[in-house]
Order: structure tokens, then sequence, then C-alpha cells
């Protein structure tokens, strides 16, 4: 058994995250979990340093919001220059709004949809900064946390869709660019204003989004770094549903677990971790594992073309349009419409760059 990898994690302070940073603690390797809230941070690094400290292991902490492409610049230009190398990129942080499609689109500073922003862009950009390190590393790995939920994304998705009248299907990449401000439609809670997709909506358009990702990546990236994406299952014993009415919410985190077919938080962390450092799981890229195993994704995560196409929107989005660096993708799959990911630099990711 490997130990002594160098883990990232998003989102590592509370849920699955936490407890997949307390198994890898647990197994010997070293741990850096990423948080938006610095006090917050430190709770989770106090709660997991004994761990660290009885398994040989080390665990440390990163201010960064997804939901912010200058911070996600900024922590990733920190973590460059802390961690080098790193062995395994764990995108976990998410959100699931509940809201019903008759409020005001909540946006964030970058004029982005939130749930798009956090579950989606914010990782790409972070996947995309911290290249070198993951390129640096002989076998690396990153890893997706999607959902079972992807499957309701659902419908043909074609290319610029919303240009042929109605809104698009919810397995397209053009609510990317419809709900942000710079898309302008599909955002306002008037009347007269078309259709947006609900906050449960939008967190399934999300997950697929997280596999057109992985799938996309895996087939870009050198044999060296492998991409695989994961359901950890139903867990309703975490905070993903905070945004409930409080009821629902005591209910979800508290009665809900005690259902047939939910999972628990220790294994829906330890199907994760599996994933991040289990030997099979290492041996493949573009893969999605469900309940522990390798599982067939929607015929819709599957269409390549919506892939290509997201994967475009969100360089635009994140602001990745400058020249790439060929050189530090040794090996990687250059043809093929998309443009192959760029690795930049930590000096190139200053804020403002
Ligand atoms: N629970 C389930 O049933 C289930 C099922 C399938 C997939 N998943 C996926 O599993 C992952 C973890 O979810 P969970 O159930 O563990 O939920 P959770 O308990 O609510 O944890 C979510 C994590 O994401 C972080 N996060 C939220 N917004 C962020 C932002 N703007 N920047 C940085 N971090 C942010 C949260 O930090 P804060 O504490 O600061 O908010 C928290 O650490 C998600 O990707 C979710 O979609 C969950």
């Amino acid at each position: 058994m490997v130990v002594g990898r160098r883990i990232l994690i998003t989102g590592g302070n509370i849920g699955i995250g936490f407890e997949a940073a307390r198994q890898l603690l647990q197994r010997g390797h070293h741990v850096v979990i990423t948080c938006r809230d610095a006090a917050k941070a430190q709770k989770a690094v106090d709660a997991l340093s004994p761990v660290a400290k009885a398994n040989g292991a080390s665990v440390e902490s990163a201010l960064l919001d997804l939901s912010s492409f200058s911070s996600v610049r900024r922590g990733a230009a920190q973590l460059l220059s802390r961690h080098p190398k790193l062995d395994v990129l764990l995108c976990n942080a998410g959100v699931w709004s509940r809201d019903a499609g008759s409020t005001p689109l909540e946006r964030t500073e970058d004029g982005q949809e939130v749930t798009l922003q956090v579950n989606h862009l914010g990782h790409f950009l972070l996947v995309h900064l911290m290249l070198p390190a993951l390129l640096a590393a002989p076998a690396a790995r990153v890893v997706v946390v999607s959902s079972e939920l992807h499957r309701s994304a659902t419908g043909a998705a074609a290319s610029g869709a919303a240009a042929s009248g109605g809104p698009p299907p919810l397995a397209s990449p053009a609510w990317l660019t419809l709900l942000s401000a710079a898309g302008g439609g599909a955002a306002a809670a008037t009347p007269s204003a078309p259709p947006r997709p609900t906050g449960f909506q939008m967190y399934c358009i999300s997950k697929l989004y997280n596999l057109w990702f992985a799938y996309h990546l895996a087939a870009l990236l050198p044999p060296t770094v492998k991409v695989n994406a994961v359901t950890p299952g139903w867990v309703p014993g975490t905070t993903l549903g905070r945004d409930m009415p409080w009821l629902a919410r005591m209910a979800y985190q508290y009665l809900f677990p005690l259902l047939p077919g939910t999972t628990s938080v220790p294994e829906g962390g330890r199907r994760v971790v599996e994933v991040c450092v289990g030997e099979a799981e290492g041996e493949v890229t573009g893969a999605y594992f469900s309940r522990g195993a390798r599982a067939e994704s929607s015929p819709e995560s599957h269409n390549r073309a919506a892939a290509e196409e997201l994967w475009r929107l969100s360089e635009a989005a994140a602001g990745l349009q400058g020249p790439y660096v060929p050189t530090a993708l040794p090996g990687a799959v250059t043809t093929g419409p998309a443009t192959p990911p760029r690795a930049e630099g930590a000096a190139a990711n200053a804020e403002g760059s």
C-alpha cells in the first residue's frame, strides 16, 4: 500500500470532504483541505490533527473560495509555492440551492450563476492552475465528485441550442453562458422573463458538467495523470441540504440517514477515497465510479461535442484565454477540436494576470 501521497481536497472542512480527509490521514497520506473560511478551516485542522499525528501523516489548510476566480487564483498560487508536487486533487466542494426559480438568480462576483461556478467553474480553474504540480508527480490523479443526479440533466444537447428560440435542454453547456451576467437571459424572475432552471435543476446540470469536464480532461492529459469521477451515493447526513427549510433540514440530516438506500457519511467518504488512492482505480482514466465500482454514466454524459463546447465556454468564463504551455504537457493528446489545457505557472496566476 502506497502511503505519504500529497492530497488536496476542496471543501474539506465538513461533510464528505472532511470524512475523506480523515480516512486518507488514517492511511498515512498528507492532506491539504481548502476552505472558504479561516475559522472553519482551523476547526477542521484541529479535529484532524490527532488523526494525522497518530498515523505519521500531516494536515493543513488553504483558504480558497470557489465562487471567486480571484480567490481561486490566489489560493492556487499559494498552494503551488507550498506544494510543487501534488499526487491527488479531489474536487469535492459543492452547493445545492433550494431556489424554486421564482427569485432573482444568485450570481457570484464574477457574474456567474453560483451553483455552476462553485460546482464546476471554480474547480475547472483550480485544476488548470494546479496542473504544473500534478504533472510534476510521477503518477497523479484528479478526482471529481459528481452525483447520480447528473442523470436528471437530460435532453439532446446541441451547440448554440438557445439560439433556436426556446430554452435549451438541461443537458446543455449553453446554461453556463445563458445564466451568466454576460449571457443576460433566463435570469430574471418576472412573469415575462423566460423560464430558468430551479436550484435542483442547476445542481443536476452542474453534476453533468462535472462529468463532461472529467471525461474531456482525461482525454487531454498525459497518462501520468488519471482523471475519474465518483458519486459517494445518497448521503443525507452531510450539510448539503443546509438551504432547506429548517424542518426539512432536520429530517434530511437526522431521519433520512435511517432510510434504506441511503449511504452513511463514512461509507460515502470511503467510496471517494478509493478513487483517490485505490490501486485498481489508479489504472483507469475517464471513468465513473458509483457504489464503489465502475459504473455507466448517463448517455448525455458521453456527448463529446457538448463536453468540448463546455470546455470552451468554461475557458472563456474563467479567463483562461492566454497562450498555453504545450511543453508542460508531455505526451498530451493534442489532436481534436478542443484546445489542450494550459499549465499556467504560479507567477502568471497572481490576481489580475
Ligand atoms: N450528500 C449527498 O447526498 C451527495 C450525493 C452525491 C454527491 N454529493 C457531492 O459531494 C460533494 C460534497 O457534498 P457534501 O454532501 O459533503 O456537502 P456539504 O456537507 O455541504 O459540504 C460541502 C463542502 O463544500 C464547501 N463549499 C461550499 N461552497 C463553497 C465555496 N464557495 N468555496 C469553497 N468551498 C465551498 C463547503 O464549505 P462551507 O462549510 O464553508 O460551506 C463544504 O466544505 C459535493 O460535490 C456534492 O455535490 C453529495
